[in-house]
């Protein structure tokens, strides 16, 4: 198996009524761990990447990290640039072998977005590769971008047939209030998605698929370890996962995880940290690091996604 775009990925997804999980990687170990998961539970995967991320770890290193995966797995991975703002960004992402890239134009006017995602479009598809576009905002920060708590805004459904059909995205992200980051909706609360937008989206784009970002449910088991080894992270809440399951058996195909991972690594080398203050090979603590995401990452594709047995 090579590396694939999410074309069949999703139209199996959208029939069966399960989700593909996009995990956000930055490292050997978090690559290893998701895909360790995958492979056990044969699921397919999309391992994203970040603007962020590719500064950190450089474009080079994670391509080939990813390709040890597919030839180690034998799954069908494909290789997604997360919230690509630029054209620049974009094209450097496809010419480099990533076989999916979002780009994302939220943040602009709608016109200028259209213009924007129908400019990445044309690249991409004259290069085989496919096209993630995104209407409505999420609360939440990403990369250098901070969408501060009331500056959000939900997805109009009126405009994605126009967006879809002027555009040529493969794949929507819409924003049903979720957000990035670790603090998704106020303590107290009852955390509360707008399904009716997401019903009314798929409506109006009958088999298309939608993305679903800022998407961890973060683990109450994890932030519950960081908290008791020296961390402070007490409001801490994500999106419940009965949603999450809710959403993968309607039209959403992409479930963005990102926060999820860096709790369950930060929790389990505090924990190493603090049980073991003697230690300091980095082994001793990425290995339980890594074994904590394929715990979670099997979680998710089997009580989550739904994609067990899919790839
Ligand atoms: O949506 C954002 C992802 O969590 C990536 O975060 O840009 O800090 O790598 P990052
Ligand atoms: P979380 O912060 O909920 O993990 O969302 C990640 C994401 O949407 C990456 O694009
Ligand atoms: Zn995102």
């Amino acid at each position: 198996m090579a590396m694939v775009t999410t074309k069949e990925m999703f139209q199996k997804a959208y029939d069966g009524g399960y989700a593909i999980g996009a995990f956000n990687v930055n490292n050997m170990e978090i690559i290893q761990g998701i895909t360790e998961a995958a492979k056990d539970l044969s699921a397919p995967l999309i391992l994203q990447v970040s603007s962020g991320a590719r500064k950190y770890a450089n474009h080079t290193y994670l391509m080939k990290l990813i390709e040890a995966a597919v030839i180690e797995t034998g799954l069908p991975i494909a290789v997604h640039l997360d919230h690509g703002d630029t054209f620049e960004l974009c094209k450097s992402c496809i010419d480099g072998g990533f076989t999916s890239v979002m780009i994302d134009g939220s943040h602009h006017s709608y016109e200028d977005n259209v213009k924007l995602t129908k400019q990445v479009v044309e690249y991409a598809h004259d290069h085989g590769v496919v096209v993630e576009g995104e209407l409505g905002r999420l609360e939440g920060v990403e990369d250098d971008v901070k969408v501060e708590a009331g500056q959000g805004s939900y997805t109009d459904p009126a405009q994605v047939q126009d967006f879809v059909t002027r555009t040529g995205v493969d794949s929507l992200a819409i924003a049903i209030g979720t957000s990035h980051g670790a603090y998704k909706f106020k303590p107290g609360t009852k955390p509360q998605l707008r399904f009716d937008i997401l019903e009314d989206v798929s409506k109006r784009l009958p088999g298309f698929p939608i993305v679903l970002h800022g998407a961890s449910s973060v683990i109450p088991e994890f932030v519950e370890m960081i908290n008791k080894y020296g961390g402070n992270m007490p409001d801490a809440i994500g999106v419940p996962e009965d949603m999450l399951r809710q959403a993968a058996r309607m039209a959403v195909c992409k479930i963005n995880i990102d926060s999820d991972l860096r709790l369950a690594m930060t929790g389990t080398i505090r924990k190493c940290f603090a049980e073991h203050p003697e230690q300091f090979d980095p082994r001793q603590y990425l290995k339980p690091a890594r074994e904590a995401i394929k715990d979670m990452v099997a979680h998710k594709i089997v009580d989550v996604l739904g994609c067990n047995g899919k790839a």
